[in-house]
């Protein structure tokens, strides 16, 4: 009976069979040592020249062909993942070309972004992508726990959310839309049907500038919440990180350890993270040297700076108005500033989530798009919500891949999701 080898490394000794890939091949006094992958583990599996009939022939086979054999399974210590097949039969599913062009060697960055079809099956992607599914199937669990309903919005928009400075126009039947930057903006419609709710899909944005933080298309996990405020947003944010942090810390163990991540870094965080204001993170700025105002947007390169000084997420709260979207509440207590809170990942890393309060008052909501100078006809729909049940409301949006670059420390996001898009990239 065919199992998969994740059964076999859990503790089976016996007669089994498996199928895969021969991830890696090497011979030594007369036996053939396999790797052998499936997609739920790898396994050594060893073939002895004494089965002449299938042994030239899988000696000969170049890495990347597909097998199905028969073994004996019992516990060593030295192989990978514990355990080890004694070949009886094997038998060939597929047979590669030679010369798989992933080697073991130094491959550039750029090669194996060419080649990112045949790059995922590497074992830092294998478990990069593992990581991600858990962080997502943990985020929607305590998300539904919680009570938010999930909630899609479309992808072809004919207004900014975010700014048009980075939006994608595409040619809709001859006239001009765009691509999503966020569901935020039908999220506050849905609120007054459904309550509490999020989303997880793709958000776009024409990133001209080429970083290690930016893609062009990004997974955008949202919240939106009705009769809710900032400090109560923060609450959800806290709860939900930490969740989803002591879930990856307790269940991705060995993944973890492969990209160099301690188990016990996630296991710190705790509620409540550390906040500061706008205000003071430009004092701390200022300390350090950097040339800042206030007023400025604190850019991902200064931002840095001030991930560097923390071991936990943090927040940094009521940015000014000009450096934030048109939608976030001015704070009552001082008008220059918004309701906003940013989350940002430790050790450097930078800004995980963007969100806040909402305005939700028609006059000062007309007044912010005035100020704006938005065309109030594209977003009539919007502003129509504030006189049908308005109530205070709130939410944010975490950028997936952001989460996924800081805890499986990686140096660029583009490592953080299968195939990314960036400026000068959309192949594969
Ligand atoms: O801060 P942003 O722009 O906020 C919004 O879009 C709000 N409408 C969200 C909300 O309140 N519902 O984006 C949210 C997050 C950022 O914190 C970042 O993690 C991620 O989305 N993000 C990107 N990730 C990768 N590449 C990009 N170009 C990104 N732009 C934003
Ligand atoms: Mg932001």
């Amino acid at each position: 009976m065919l199992v998969d080898i994740s059964r076999v490394l859990s503790g089976i000794e016996g007669e089994v069979s498996i199928r895969g890939w021969v991830h890696h091949k090497r011979s030594s006094g007369g036996i053939l040592f396999l790797l052998v992958r499936d997609g739920t583990g790898i396994i050594q599996c060893t073939l002895r020249k004494d089965k002449a009939e299938v042994f030239e022939e899988i000696e000969k086979l170049p890495v990347e062909s597909v097998v199905e054999l028969r073994g004996v399974s019992k516990k060593d210590p030295r192989a990978i993942g514990g355990y080890e097949i004694a070949i009886e039969d094997i038998k060939t599913i597929h047979k590669a070309e030679s010369g798989f062009p992933i080697a073991k060697k130094y491959h550039g960055p750029e090669f194996l972004l060419d080649h990112r079809h045949l790059w995922l099956r590497s074992e830092k992607m294998q478990a990069v992508l593992r990581i991600r599914a858990k962080l997502l199937e943990a985020a929607r669990q305590w998300l539904t726990a919680h009570g938010y309903t999930e909630f899609q919005s479309p992808s072809l928009t004919q207004v900014a959310c975010e700014g048009g400075a980075t939006l994608f126009p595409v040619d809709y039947f001859g006239k001009r839309v765009y691509l999503t930057q966020s569901w935020q903006l039908y999220a506050e419609a849905a609120i007054a049907s459904l309550g509490k709710i999020f989303t997880v899909a793709p958000s776009f944005r024409a990133e001209r500038s080429r970083t290690r933080r930016h893609l062009t298309e990004f997974w955008h996990l949202e919240v939106e919440e009705p009769f809710c405020d900032l400090e109560k947003i923060m609450r959800v944010q806290e709860e939900f990180i930490t969740h989803i942090c002591h879930t990856l810390a307790k269940d991705m163990q060995p993944e973890l350890k492969k990209l160099g991540r301690e188990a016990g870094d996630l296991l710190k965080m705790k509620p409540p993270f550390p906040k500061i204001t706008y205000d003071e993170a430009i004092e701390m700025l200022k300390k350090d040297g950097v040339k800042i105002e206030w007023g400025d947007s604190i850019t991902w390169v200064v931002e840095k700076k001030l991930a560097l000084k923390f071991d936990v997420p943090f927040f940094i709260t009521h940015f000014p108005k000009e450096v934030k979207a048109f939608y976030h509440k001015p704070d009552p207590k001082d008008q220059r500033v918004t309701l906003s809170a940013d989350m940002l990942a430790p050790e450097g890393y930078g800004e995980i989530t963007g969100g806040g309060q909402r305005i939700h008052d028609y006059d000062e909501l007309m007044k912010r798009i005035e100020e704006e100078k938005l065309d109030v006809k594209d977003y009539q729909w919007y502003v129509d919500l504030r006189k049908y049940g308005s109530v205070p409301h709130a939410g944010f949006g975490l950028g997936i891949e952001r989460m996924v670059m800081w805890i499986c420390k990686l140096k660029h996001i583009r490592d953080a999701i299968p195939f990314p898009r960036l400026i000068n990239r959309v192949y594969p």
